[in-house]
């Protein structure tokens, strides 16, 4: 779903952009000229219109659905190199937002073997010059699949996609060299795509404002266990592999997808307040990592009552956490099914479980706008600290506001870091100091209200930091924009606000 177009208020804005990146990339030669209503083939846009990752997401389509039928073989034991395999087919559901004769999905690293569009074979090429570079200065790849439907699409008309891919998996990396996507580890995937890291794994409209559902058949080694977002809905056992099927129905961005693969155990129960948990846990970790996880994962249902208080009733149909012995270096808040490295600590437990609101249900709109992910995860992490008789938010804030005014941590925008810069400290740690200033700036009774107001409004879309300026005046009634031109758009440690 487009979903910066189901609100009223964006369809401007991203129609604009839209429109700027349709005609900066399509082929002007396609367009030929019609009678009024006549349909106007042309290319779909290569990029959603993001200009931190212009090549992310795609224009022309909407996707509504995907379907991923995945079956992956991890590595043979070491000194056999850390490579899988994946062999799939994606059944993607999607409209047409223009009249098409071609369009673009997002696939980097695997190869497609065949491509249907409403039940008809359609050519398709991955061009060389369609490319990203991962890391920065790497050698570019491949980033675009790109589909010519015969017969062509109009306009509205929807169209059930079809494409069989795959190839060796490696550990790709995002633009700042960090492992994302489909990482292969000894016994499986670790599988966190954030920020456009979907395209490693399955042909995608890489890009949150193209929300859609899910769901997956991920088949695995018998013993193996693959663990993806929603309900389980079932598992089966052929020979030697076993089907793990995966249900998502809520409305996604596609850099919250996992398929995670381990030797994992899985915990189900259901929280006081109603909510299905499945926990995978990898059976592998043990001593302090293994008490810290078991320790962490038993606070869950607290921590939903908590932030269900602070933001409103959990969004999504269910919750769990996976933590796998390998790592990322970080984790991540896969939607419904948070994702850990090695153990899963209180804090980041805190912090991944609140982004269900703050950033899963409201998504960014534009990557430049992370810090409403970071910046208020990382304050729900100091709310939770400060409810558990920990440090107070305040201190927390007071320790943000100790670094010296010439450290590098103050010379960063927080609402335009850079594609390199999404996930600085100063994102989390000044993103939450500037809504613990916010909250003293309008008062307790009008914080609750953006708290709450900011998650229904923008519920299964997206959102721009200019909406949440705009929305913490309506609440306030106050003219706020020194403040945020402080806090938000300017370097340098805010002194005066
Ligand atoms: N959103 C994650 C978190 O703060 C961090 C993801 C980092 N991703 C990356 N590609 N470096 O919980
Ligand atoms: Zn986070």
């Amino acid at each position: 779903m487009d979903v910066a177009r189901r609100r009223g208020a964006h369809a401007a804005l991203a129609t604009t952009a839209l429109l700027a990146s349709a005609l900066a990339l399509s082929s002007a030669a396609t367009a030929a000229p019609g009678k009024p209503g006549e349909p106007r083939y042309s290319a779909g846009a290569a990029g959603a219109g993001d200009p931190y990752f212009p090549r992310a997401g795609n224009g022309g389509i909407d996707v509504q659905h995907y379907d991923l039928d995945l079956r992956y073989t991890p590595p043979a034991p070491a000194p056999a190199p850390l490579e899988g395999r994946l062999e799939a087919v994606a059944t993607i559901d999607l409209t047409a937002t223009q009249d098409l004769d071609q369009f673009n999905l997002d696939l980097r690293g695997l190869t497609a073997t065949s491509v249907t569009v409403n039940g008809k074979p359609a050519s398709f090429t991955q061009p060389g010059d369609l490319a990203v570079e991962r890391p920065e200065g790497s050698t570019p790849q491949p980033n675009e699949l790109v589909i010519t439907p015969r017969p062509k699409l109009k306009e509205g008309r929807s169209a059930e996609v079809v494409i069989e891919y795959g190839g060796t998996t490696r550990q790709p990396v995002d633009i700042e060299g960090v492992p994302y996507g489909w990482v292969t580890t000894r016994d499986g995937a670790m599988v966190a795509s954030e920020p456009e890291g979907s395209a490693t794994w399955f042909p995608v409209s890489d890009h949150p404002t193209d929300k859609a559902t899910f769901t997956f058949d991920v088949t695995v080694p018998k013993g193996l266990v693959a663990v993806a977002n929603g309900d389980l809905t079932g598992n089966a056992t052929t020979g030697n592999w076993t089907t793990w099927s995966w249900d998502a129905p809520d409305l996604m961005a596609p850099y919250l997808a996992t398929a995670t693969v381990g030797n994992f155990e899985l915990t189900e129960y259901t929280t006081k307040a109603g909510v299905p948990i499945i926990d995978a846990v990898d059976r592998d970790i043990a001593g302090t990592n293994r008490t810290t996880t078991n320790a962490t994962l038993a606070l869950t249902g607290k921590m939903m009552e908590f932030f269900a208080d602070v933001y409103g009733e959990y969004p999504f149909i269910a919750y769990g956490s996976i933590v796998d012995d390998d790592s990322l270096g970080y984790a991540l808040e896969t939607q419904t099914r948070s994702l850990f490295s090695r153990r899963a600590t209180e804090g980041t437990a805190a912090h991944e479980l609140a982004h269900s609101w703050v950033g899963n249900a409201v998504s960014p709109q534009r990557w430049a706008d992370i810090w409403l992910n970071e910046g208020w995860a990382t304050y729900s992490e100091w709310l939770w600290a400060e409810h558990r008789g920990r440090a107070t938010a305040q201190t927390a804030f007071e320790n943000v506001m100790a670094i010296p005014a010439d450290d590098e941590f103050w010379d960063v925008v927080v609402a335009d870091p850079g594609p390199t810069g999404l996930f600085l400290a100063a994102i989390y740690d000044r993103g939450a100091a500037t809504v613990h200033a916010l909250r003293a700036e309008i008062g307790e009774k009008a914080f609750s209200r953006l708290t709450h107001e900011w998650v229904d409004r923008y519920d299964d879309a997206t959102a721009t930091t200019a909406d949440f300026e705009a929305l913490a005046e309506e609440v306030s009634g106050q003219e706020l924009t020194a403040f945020f031109d402080v806090w938000l758009h300017t370097p340098g440690k805010p002194t005066a606000w």
